[in-house]
C-alpha cells in the first residue's frame, strides 16, 4: 500500500513538472521573440521609419522615398534562431537593412523609391516546420490559415497562437502588393569564401530542398524475453534508413546534402523494444534532376529495409521548393556594387534556404553572401569578421540605392 502510494506520488510529481519544464523553456524563447521585435521596431522608429506588422508577424520599416506611388525596395531577412543558433544567421541581413536607413539618414540622401527594412517570422522551421513561413505567405506559396495553423513539432501549438501571445498578429494583409527589388545579405553558413578569401559571394541562387516525414512502425516488446529472431524493432530499421539518407548524400557528392536533425521514439523506455519511430529528412542539391533520383533511392531504401526487418514504413514528403535562380538585374545590380566597392568577391550559390527563395518568386531578387568563421551556423560558436560585414552592408546599400533610384519596370 505505502509502495503504491508513493509511486504514485513520485509519477504525479514527474507528471506535473514536466509540461512546466518544457512550457518554460519555450515561454523565454517566445517572450525572447517578443522583446527581440520590440527592440528592432523600436530603433526603426528611431530611424525614422513608420512600421507595420502583418497578419503573418511579418515587420515592415519604411523609409519613405521621393514618390511615395512608387513600390519599396525591400531588404531584410529573420530575427528567429535555430536551438543551438548563433547571433548572424538571420540577424545579421535584418541589422544591415537597419544600419543602411540609419546611413541614408546621416547622409541626408534621398532615394526616389522608398525603402523597406522587412523582419519576417519563422525562417528556420525549427520549433514551427516547415521554414520560409512568413515569406512564404506574403509570396502566396502557403495560404494565411495553414502558416498560422502550423503546430510546434513537440508542444502541438500553432504559429498564430503564439504571434497572439507577443502581440504580433498583426492587422496588415498579408503580401499581395507588388515589391520593385528584395535584396537579402547574409551569412554563407559554408566554409567557400572563408577558403577562397573573399569577403563578398555574389548569390546567383539557392539550391533546392525536399523535407522528408518518416514514420517506421514495428512492435513494442519486452526486451528480456523476446529473442532476436523475433523482434520487429522500429529503431533499429529507423537506424539503418538514416545511413541510408547519409549514404545517399554521399553517393551524390559534391554537391548533394543529407541530414536528419530529428528523431522521435516510442515508447523511449530502456526496456522496450522500440515499436515506433518518427524522424525527418533533409536532402538539398542545386539540380533538380539529382533531387529527383535521391528521392528515388530514398524511398526504394526504407521499402527494402522496413521488408528486411518486418516493418511498416511511410515515407512523406513534407516541404519542397526547386533550385531557384535569382533575379539576372539584380545579380548585376550587386556585382556591380562590389566591383565599384573594390571588394574581391565570386560568385555563389546558397547552400541554405532564406525568404529570398520564396521573394524571388513575387519579385526581383538577389543575395550577399559574407564570410562566417570556419564556415560553422546553427551552432552558438557561429562568428563573422567586423570588416566582412561591414563589406556586406556597404554592397547592400549600394545595391538597394542603385535600384530605388532606377527607373521602374513600365
Ligand atoms: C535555414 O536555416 C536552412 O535550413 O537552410
Ligand atoms: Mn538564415
Ligand atoms: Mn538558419
Amino acid at each position: 500500500m505505502v509502495d503504491h502510494f508513493w509511486i504514485a506520488r513520485v509519477i504525479e510529481r514527474v507528471l506535473e513538472r514536466m509540461p512546466r519544464v518544457k512550457l518554460s523553456v519555450i515561454e523565454d524563447v517566445v517572450a525572447a521573440d517578443g522583446e527581440a521585435r520590440r527592440l528592432f521596431i523600436r530603433w526603426c522608429e528611431e530611424g525614422g521609419c513608420s512600421v507595420r506588422v502583418d497578419q503573418m508577424g511579418n515587420i515592415f520599416a519604411r523609409r519613405a522615398g521621393r514618390d511615395p506611388k512608387l513600390p519599396s525596395v525591400m531588404t531584410g531577412s529573420h530575427l528567429d534562431t535555430q536551438p543551438t543558433g548563433g547571433k548572424f544567421d538571420g540577424a545579421y541581413g535584418v541589422m544591415a537593412g537597419l544600419e543602411l536607413v540609419r546611413t541614408l539618414n546621416d547622409l541626408g540622401y534621398e532615394t526616389e523609391a522608398p525603402i523597406e527594412v522587412v523582419a519576417w517570422t519563422n525562417e528556420e522551421g525549427s520549433r514551427f516546420s516547415p521554414a520560409m513561413v512568413g515569406s512564404g505567405a506574403f509570396a502566396g506559396v502557403f495560404d494565411l490559415a495553414e502558416a498560422l495553423g502550423r503546430p510546434d513539432n513537440v508542444t502541438g501549438i500553432t504559429l498564430g497562437a503564439e504571434l497572439e501571445r507577443i502581440g504580433f498578429a498583426g492587422p496588415e494583409p498579408v503580401g499581395g502588393r507588388p515589391v520593385a527589388a528584395y535584396f537579402e545579405a547574409h551569412i554563407e553558413q559554408g566554409p567557400i569564401l572563408e577558403a577562397a578569401g573573399k569577403p563578398i559571394g555574389v548569390v546567383t541562387g539557392a539550391q533546392g530542398q525536399r523535407w522528408y516525414e518518416i514514420t517506421v512502425v514495428g512492435q513494442e516488446a519486452h526486451a528480456g524475453p523476446t529473442p532476436m529472431t523475433r523482434r520487429r524493432d522500429a529503431l533499429v530499421g529507423a537506424a539503418r534508413m538514416i545511413d541510408a539518407v547519409n549514404r545517399i548524400g554521399h553517393d551524390n557528392a559534391p554537391y548533394a546534402c543529407a541530414t536528419v536533425g530529428f528523431a522521435q521514439v516510442f515508447p523511449n523506455s530502456r526496456n522496450t523494444i522500440p515499436g515506433r519511430v518518427f524522424f525527418t529528412v533533409d536532402f538539398r542539391h542545386p539540380e533538380d534532376a539529382t533531387l529527383t533520383a535521391m528521392d528515388g533511392a530514398l524511398r526504394a531504401e526504407c521499402q527494402r529495409i522496413a521488408d528486411q526487418i518486418g516493418l511498416q514504413v511511410e515515407v512523406k514528403e513534407f516541404w519542397y521548393f526547386p533550385p531557384t535562380p535569382f533575379d539576372k538585374d539584380c545579380i548585376a545590380a550587386v556585382r556591380g556594387a562590389v566591383e565599384r566597392a573594390g571588394y574581391a568577391h565570386m560568385d555563389i550559390i546558397s547552400g541554405a534556404g532564406h525568404d529570398a527563395v520564396y521573394m524571388a518568386r513575387v519579385a526581383p531578387t538577389a543575395m550577399v553572401f559574407v564570410p562566417c568563421e570556419n564556415g560553422i551556423s546553427h551552432n552558438e560558436v557561429e562568428n563573422a569578421r567586423p570588416e566582412d560585414l561591414a563589406a556586406g552592408c556597404d554592397v547592400l546599400l549600394q545595391a538597394i540605392v542603385a535600384r530605388a533610384n532606377a527607373a521602374p519596370a513600365r
